[in-house]
């Protein structure tokens, strides 16, 4: 019997975060007081629209059974692989159960905790009737430089119609499936899934989303994701 197409989230919380530094990785590092994952899972676990997460771990991971989200119904978790796409391949089998090819998977950053409720909705609603998928993005603001390899810059980019890829990024099952396998199989590095489906000649949509959607990557970036989800609370 047909049903229809059910939306999952895929969070991918397995990697080393080695340029983060510290003993604690940096997707359970603490903002204010929460560790990241949490922050990073809570848009996807309020929405209506998700009806299951699916958590990557790494091999090993003690911290997760002592976040109140491990509790959730909702949420399943599995253990991720050595590189990004591999963890997402991971959780996309973690699912085979439960998910048909038409079904939606939203892939969403552990390292993302300032994702905000609108902005998985303006995604949602901008690929509800999208053939391919897409992700949030923001259109580069800066003046781009390639360095010449000895610390002077050889020349600038024209940032017209470049953009810096968010998370969550969404596509149906079937295909995200297919795409990470085809790129997985010929050992290209993908460091998103909009590249791994981009490798299969589509084009997926690209919607503008916050800026303040940061990925945790330095110390620094803990203290300004602080700020931001500080200014959240009063929004
Ligand atoms: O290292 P980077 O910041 O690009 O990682 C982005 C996200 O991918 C993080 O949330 C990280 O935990 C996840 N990841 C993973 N498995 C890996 C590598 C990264 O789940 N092997």
């Amino acid at each position: 019997m047909s049903r229809r197409a059910r939306r999952w989230a895929v969070v991918v919380a397995a990697g080393r975060g080695e340029r983060f530094g510290g003993s604690t990785p940096k997707q359970y590092t603490a903002l204010l007081g929460r560790p990241a994952l949490a922050w990073s899972m809570s848009a996807l676990l309020e929405s209506p629209a998700i009806d299951g997460v699916v958590v990557a771990l790494a091999p090993g991971d003690r911290r997760w059974s002592r976040l109140p989200e491990s509790r959730n119904p909702k949420v399943l978790a599995c253990t991720g692989g050595d590189r990004r796409e591999a963890s997402v391949a991971r959780a996309l089998e973690a699912l085979a159960p439960l998910a048909r090819d038409g079904d939606w998977v939203m892939v969403h950053d552990a390292a993302r905790p300032c994702l905000r409720r609108e902005d998985l909705d303006a995604l949602v609603s901008a690929t509800r009737r999208d053939p391919v998928g897409g992700l949030l993005a923001v259109p580069v603001p800066d003046t781009l430089k390639v360095d010449d390899g000895g610390g002077r810059s050889a020349r600038t980019v024209d940032r017209a119609g470049l953009w810096r890829a968010l998370t969550p990024q969404v596509f149906r099952y079937g295909l995200l499936r297919r795409a990470l396998a085809f790129c997985i199989e010929r050992e290209r590095s993908v460091t998103d899934e909009a590249s791994a489906v981009e490798a299969l000649g589509l084009r997926p949509r690209l919607v503008p989303g916050r800026a303040d959607n940061i990925k945790l990557t330095t110390p620094a970036d803990r203290v300004l994701a602080e700020a931001i989800l500080r200014a959240g609370r009063r929004t």
